[in-house]
């Protein structure tokens, strides 16, 4: 796989036609070009494939999603806003949206997803290697809402992290994921888009609480030797539309006028401008670079925005609106999440099958885009039914049991530990030496002279400022 995700056709070593797959010589990297490790390096860095190990494929084996159970119609908004559902339904096509209840969070709704994906891969959730989760509505900037999720699951080998391209998160994941499982690191990773939208819309801004919607998606990606899987990846941003598009938050030295802190704000037509053009063209680049024409393609699953947007692109792109796939009548744009719930309902309703090309192209607030081409796995992943899928599905349940009371435990031994074992740092000053006073000054380290020349050495503050 080149740099922006294209799987260029692989030599017999399974590496592209740099030698290595990454662009740097086996010299540099500590790795002798058949698996073993040497040089400098050595221990450092995750083996490569060796020459007789085959080619790796990342397909999508798995896939669900989760909504909150309660819908809020246009009509439903007119209590709240002034606008009419005629205004939304004809400017945008959205007739409903889900919003989140009290209990739900982005976690709850994402693990749920995870959980549903994982059924139907029929994998363990201790046999994923990796978590990324898309969201621009996390509870917290960190933890991440991958590490929550990854406890949730009791996925114990597992690394986790958040990534933040607002309404490409997903697709951009996905290709991360993807690669990291071609190039041999990784066996099983699972991809997440989760938002609770409805947190962050200012609820007097008619413009923007109208569009949007909480839910979402999940994949399983799993390393196999049969060609197909994620094709090609074309990412992009643009920051200098970073004004157009945001949700702010704390690191900003002033917010900007007119802008309120953790609500979201946007500039609307000049995001649909953006996206008719990049859907066209992104997509164009996307084939171009999986050596597939338009007319391969069995169904664009878009970033669901506006049903406007969608028909433009595809008037631009000169294909039947029927080519893309539209849920956004039901839920509204879903931000990262849009993509993989599109995807299940799709999947579901019998437009993807086995074999399919399939086009994923996700836009949003950065600026930012990426479309992926995916070829949909020609075995059907197993129906959820039969002995043996309940037998692997009650080990699911037991595990998210087992890593219910694991959190538990972790939490209460690490209190326990902490009042027993007192400062992990035995000599640091600032532990409390035994028989002294709570508020006795610690017995310094070094000679007091030794301070006192530091001391005056070191210009006071207070008296330089002063001093200018
Ligand atoms: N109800 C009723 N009237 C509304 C309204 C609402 N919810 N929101 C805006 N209006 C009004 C405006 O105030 C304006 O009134 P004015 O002419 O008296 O000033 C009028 O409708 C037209 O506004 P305009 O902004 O030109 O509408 P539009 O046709 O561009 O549609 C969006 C607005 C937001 C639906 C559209 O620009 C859009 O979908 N943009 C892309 C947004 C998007 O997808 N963002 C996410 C990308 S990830």
């Amino acid at each position: 796989m080149n740099g922006n995700g294209k799987a260029h056709p692989p030599n017999q070593n399974g590496n592209t036609a740099n030698g290595n797959g990454n662009g740097h010589s086996s010299e540099h990297n500590g790795n002798n070009g058949n698996g073993h490790k040497t040089g400098f390096l050595a221990g450092s860095l995750p083996s490569r494939p060796s020459r007789t190990q085959p080619t790796r494929y990342a397909h999508i084996v798995g896939w669900g999603m989760k909504v909150p159970d309660k819908v809020v119609t246009n009509a439903d908004l007119e209590a709240v806003v002034e606008t009419s559902d005629e205004w939304i339904r004809s400017r945008t096509g959205i007739q409903e949206r889900r919003i989140a209840a009290e209990r739900d969070s982005v976690v709850s709704l994402g693990f749920e997803a995870a959980r549903n994906a994982l059924d139907r891969a029929d994998i363990l959730p201790t046999e994923i290697d990796l978590i990324i989760v898309a969201t621009s509505t996390p509870e917290d900037i960190y933890p991440s809402t991958a590490c929550k999720i990854q406890n949730l699951l009791g996925a114990t080998k597992a690394g986790a992290f958040d990534l933040s391209a607002a309404c490409s998160g997903f697709v951009y994941a996905l290709n991360m994921a993807s690669q990291a499982i071609r190039s041999g690191s990784i066996e099983h990773a699972l991809v997440i888009g989760t938002e609770v939208n409805s947190r962050v819309m200012d609820w007097n801004d008619r413009t923007t609480c109208i569009l949007f919607g909480d839910g979402a998606g999940a994949v399983v990606l799993t390393s196999s030797e049969d060609p197909g899987g994620l094709l090609s990846c074309v990412l992009g941003a643009d920051g200098s539309g970073a004004d157009l598009l945001g949700i702010p938050t704390v690191g900003y030295s002033a917010l900007p006028e007119g802008k309120l802190l953790h609500k979201l704000h946007m500039n609307g037509r000049e995001v649909f401008r953006f996206a008719t053009h990049i859907i066209h063209e992104s997509i164009e680049e996307a084939l171009e670079k999986a050596d597939l024409k338009m007319a391969d393609v069995a169904l664009i699953v878009p970033h669901q925005a506006n049903q406007r947007i969608i028909s433009a692109a595809a008037r631009s792109l000169n294909v039947p609106e029927a080519l893309f796939y539209s849920n956004l009548h039901r839920y509204g744009n879903t931000s990262a999440a849009s993509i993989p719930i599109a995807m299940c309902e799709a999947e579901r309703e019998g437009r993807i099958l086995p074999g399919d090309n399939v086009v994923l192209i996700g836009f949003g607030g950065g600026l930012t885009w990426a479309t992926a081409v995916v070829q949909w796995h020609k075995v059907a992943p197993p129906k959820p039914q039969g002995m043996s899928y309940k037998l692997s599905q009650s080990r699911r349940e037991v595990l998210y049991v087992f890593a219910f009371w694991r959190d538990k435990f972790l939490k209460s031994y690490r209190r326990w530990e902490a009042r027993l074992k007192g400062s992990p740092t035995k000599t640091a000053n600032m532990r409390q030496e035994k028989g002294k006073p709570a508020d006795a000054p610690p017995t310094p380290a070094r000679r007091p002279d030794a301070a006192k020349a530091e001391r005056k050495a070191t210009p006071e503050p207070e008296k330089e400022l002063e001093k200018n």
